[in-house]
């Protein structure tokens, strides 16, 4: 699996987890080693606003927002937070603090923060400035990678490679599995000792990694995802971008957030009960909708039409009303 893993990636070393928030620690480990190894005596790590990086204490350290992080007592100071999207903010924080950064982590588009796409560009800045100032370009693909976005990894679209990629969730669909790649250079600052894992990189967890990777090959998985992703974007953007209730409608891939004017995690509920679709809230008013990459036309349709017939049921009052009810988050 790692011969197949950094053949798609262009990295060169894989080490293996069980699960994303683990894949996120080894490349925390490892920027932390990259600045130690510059002399930096306290690295800095840049990372986002409205990030999600995982529930240990480290990567709940590098995300954001109060839902994951409260009462938790992240660790202090060792992540500087800009604004996601924004490469002029980036530059701002280079010139503060250049000398004590180490890496830059970041998700292609944020997912938990209601799939936010970078803008077009956005990747190929990161991979400029870390590469003129020698921090790690860090790339959590946990949710975005494996096919998700309509390419194995969303960088493709931006055509960059990464020094550090980590990747989880579809890998294993469903078996406990977590990786994180690096280039050889950066995976070499691990020596005998200083990082390690009882389960990772098990037999079973590798054989169905490189099953799931069989079966997206063999069955054109990705051309699948980028061919249903754009009809299921554009049906849902003639059908429900007039809806009063629908802000924005955005995503790339099989990876798409409807954004309502108000929060709406009762919908779950209500689309699971009365229509029979699984659907998921993220930051409190954003559908997000994660279909599997082997969805078909017919399979789109429905979702499609169910989510039409659930947002019709509900209208803009029964939203106020979730609000009110809605426990805080
Ligand atoms: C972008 C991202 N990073 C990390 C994680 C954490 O992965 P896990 O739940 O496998 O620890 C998630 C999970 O939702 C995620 O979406």
């Amino acid at each position: 699996m790692a011969q197949r893993l950094t053949l798609l990636s262009g990295l060169d070393q894989a080490f293996f987890n069980n699960s994303g928030a683990e894949a996120n620690e080894t490349a925390l480990k490892l920027a932390r080693l990259h600045g130690w190894k510059k002399g930096i005596e306290r690295p800095l790590i840049v990372v986002m606003d409205n990030a999600f990086h995982g529930r240990t204490l480290g990567t709940l350290s590098a995300s954001d927002g109060p839902a994951v992080r409260l009462s938790f007592h992240t660790l202090p100071g060792d992540f500087i937070k800009v604004t996601f999207g924004d490469s002029a903010a980036l530059d701002k924080v280079a010139e503060t603090y250049g000398a004590r950064i180490a890496a830059v982590l970041v998700e292609p588009i944020q997912g938990e923060a209601g799939v936010q796409v970078a803008p077009a560009g956005y990747l190929q800045a990161l991979r400029d400035l870390c590469s003129r100032r020698g921090w790690l370009l860090m790339l959590d693909e946990i949710q975005t990678g494996i096919g998700r976005t309509g390419l194995m990894f969303a960088f493709e679209h931006e055509r960059i490679v990464p020094d550090v990629l980590t990747l989880a969730k579809g890998l294993g669909n469903g078996i406990p599995i977590g990786a994180c790649l690096a280039r050889k250079k950066v995976a070499q600052l691990f020596t005998p000792g200083s990082h390690g894992s009882t389960f990772g990189g098990n037999p079973l967890a590798c054989r169905v990694g490189c099953t799931v990777l069989d079966i997206i090959e063999d069955q054109a998985l990705l051309n699948n995802a980028e061919r249903q992703g754009q009809r299921l974007l554009t049906a849902l953007r003639a059908e429900l971008g007039d809806h009063p209730n629908v802000l924005a409608i955005r995503g790339l891939g099989l990876m798409i957030g409807i954004e309502l004017v108000s929060p709406c995690r009762d919908l779950t509920l209500i689309a699971a009960r009365d229509f029979g679709l699984l659907i998921n809230v993220t930051r409190g008013q954003t559908i997000r909708l994660l279909p599997p990459l082997t969805v078909n036309d017919e399979e789109v349709r429905m979702i499609v039409d169910g989510l039409v017939r659930v947002l019709s049921a509900v209208n803009s009052s029964y939203i106020a009303i979730a609000q009110l009810s809605a426990p805080p988050i």
